[in-house]
This record gives C-alpha cells, structure tokens and sequence, in this order.
C-alpha cells in the first residue's frame, strides 16, 4: 500500500468516528474492495480498527497522528531554527540521521510513526509500533569534539524528566546512565550516536524513545520491565497526553540544553539529575561483561560519572558497556 493512501486513510479515521466503505473509497479514489486491503494494511501495522455492518469503520477513541503545525506551535521560543521531518514509517530515525549527519543542518529532527529496525542500548531492538509512542532523533553539530558531550546523554534524560514533568506527570526518575523510568519500569531510553572528528568538528544524533500509549499485544517483544505515560496519566487523574504536545516540550528543552552545552557543561544540570536519580543511597549492582561491583549509589560528578561507595572505597564509574541494578 503506498503511504501516501495510508496517510489519507489514517487521517479520515484519526477522528474516532465511523466512516462507510463507499466514503472511504471516494476519498481516496480507489474501489470498496481496495479499501477492505487498506483496512487490513492497518490492522497489520497493530492499528485496532472497529467494523459495524451499515455504519463502517472505525478506529476507537481516535488517533492522534504526529504533526508539524502543532510541534512547532507547541514549542514556542526555537520554533523557527526547527528543521522538521515527519515520516510515517522509517527504519531509525537514529540511522537515518547518522547517514545525513554531513548533509543536514545543525538543529534537524526526523520523527517518525513507526520504526521497522528501531535501535536501544547495546545492540537492543526498540519496540516502535505505529503511532503509539514517540521516536525521534535531534542532530546537533558540536566544534569541539567529544570532550563537550561528557554528561550530555544524562542531562537528556533531565529534559525529557522536565517535559514530562511540565505535562503533570509525576515520579519520573533517571537510572544512570540515561534510562528514563517510573515505578522502577522503563518509560523512555536514549541513544547518543557520534560521527566526525572526535577531537574536533563532530555530529551528535541524540534518539529519543519515550512509550506513550504502548498497546500490550505489541509490548511482548519488549524484553524488560516497562510502562507509558498512558497509564501513568490515568493512574494520576491527568487527561491523555498528546504525543505531539510532548514531543514539543522535549525539544524546547534539549534546544536550551544543547545551545549552551560546550560553556555550561554537565555541572550545571547535575542538580536536576541528581533530584530525580533512582537507587540513590541504595545498594546497586554494576554489571559489565566480565564482573560485578555491588556498593551504594552516591549519585554523579560533576562530569556525570558514577560515584559507588563500595567496601574498598568510593568508586567512579564513566559510562561504557555498563548496567545497573538495584539489589534485591
Ligand atoms: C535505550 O536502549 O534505552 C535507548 C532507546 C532509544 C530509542 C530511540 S527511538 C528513536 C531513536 N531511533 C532509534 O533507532 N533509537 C532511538
């Protein structure tokens, strides 16, 4: 099915209500028939779609479907330095950006509905079910090398702590390195990718993952605990979240963090992470490939390095192939 017809399709039925075979059919210029495959195309892509003979089709409680206007109307101030793509389905919007990093300009975002090879933390698949959650990458363009972004990948989760924050979700917490979690679940993730001179000119790819409204039956591929900002909000009395309203909140936040990055560094926003840090005070467990440390979280440095109080003295720990765990 071409996207395009999918995009019209979805578009008609984002509404909620029922729409007749022949309707359908006219908006899109095709038979009753090629309506009825558009419909499974739909269903495929895990899209619940609601049938009723003499009235139509439906998609219940509607679709919010991701928009330009409203991201940039959302996000005020920066709007206008905002270069923004909107797709409906695209491999990663990560390997997207990192194939582009040299052609686009400083400040381009793709968003995407849907992610066919979405891609975690050490080598993970992120789960991207259309429409259902937010996917998107920020590409950023830094002079002086790696040593700017020391820190940066945690005071991201401080912006999308904030925006969710700013949207009145409460008990959202940052897991060290850059897991953004409530109730001790998965909430979002964040993959820093880098290309270009590591010591100078060089390309950042900041992919954000948040999980709005995950539908469960899609969720069994997700090999950890999770949880959405759907549930969160019912569970706080908060009316639904719009994806496009938080996608805007998280980019007005990581334009201000970024903007002053090289001068301000990770010190400045260490206040914010340490304020919603998980395990803090806890004992933990640290796990590489080859060992474990176990010793009490302290928090970070300044530079965003780990500080583990273990039995042979306090510890820094700088981020690599590295997990947490809270003991049991
Ligand atoms: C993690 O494992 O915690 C990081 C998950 C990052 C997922 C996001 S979704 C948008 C962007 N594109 C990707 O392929 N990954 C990131």
């Amino acid at each position: 099915m071409q996207q395009d017809q999918l995009q019209s399709l979805l578009a008609v039925l984002a509404d909620g209500e029922y729409h007749s075979g022949s309707e359908l059919g006219e908006l899109l210029g095709v038979s009753r028939a090629a309506v009825w495959k558009h419909l499974q195309k739909l269903s495929e892509l895990g899209i619940e779609l609601d049938s009723s003979r003499g009235r139509g089709y439906c998609l219940p409680g509607g679709l919010e479907l991701l928009s330009g206007a409203k991201i940039v109307e959302c996000m005020g101030a920066n709007a206008e330095l905002l270069s923004l793509e909107i797709l409906p389905l695209v491999d990663s919007t990560n390997t997207r950006l990192m194939s582009r990093a040299e052609q686009l300009p400083s400040g381009f975002v793709c968003v995407a509905e849907q992610q066919s090879a979405g891609r975690g933390r050490r080598g993970r698949a992120w789960v991207s079910p259309f429409a259902r959650n937010l996917y998107f990458s920020l590409l950023w363009r830094f002079e002086g090398g790696a040593a700017e972004l020391e820190g940066l990948s945690l005071a991201v989760g401080v912006c999308i702590a904030e925006a969710l924050e700013s949207l009145g979700i409460d008990g959202v917490s940052l897991k060290w390195p850059n897991d953004v979690l409530a109730d001790g679940k998965k909430l979002a993730g964040i993959l820093l990718e880098m290309s270009g001179d590591p010591a100078g000119a060089c390309h950042l790819v900041i992919g954000v993952g948040i999980n709005v409204d995950m539908a469960s039956m899609q969720a069994l591929d997700i090999d950890q605990p999770w949880i959405d900002v759907a549930s969160l909000a019912r569970a706080q009395g908060l009316a639904p979240i719009s994806r496009n309203t938080l996608c805007a909140r998280v980019l007005r936040n990581l334009w201000e963090l970024l903007d002053e990055y090289p001068e301000r560094g990770f010190a400045f926003w260490r206040e914010r992470w340490m304020a919603r840090a998980a395990y803090l005070n806890r004992s933990v467990r640290l796990v590489t490939s080859s060992q474990q440390t176990h010793g009490t979280l302290l928090g970070v440095d300044t530079s965003g390095a780990l500080r583990l109080a273990t039995d042979t003295g306090e510890q820094l720990v700088y981020g690599g192939e590295v997990s947490l765990r809270p003991e049991s």
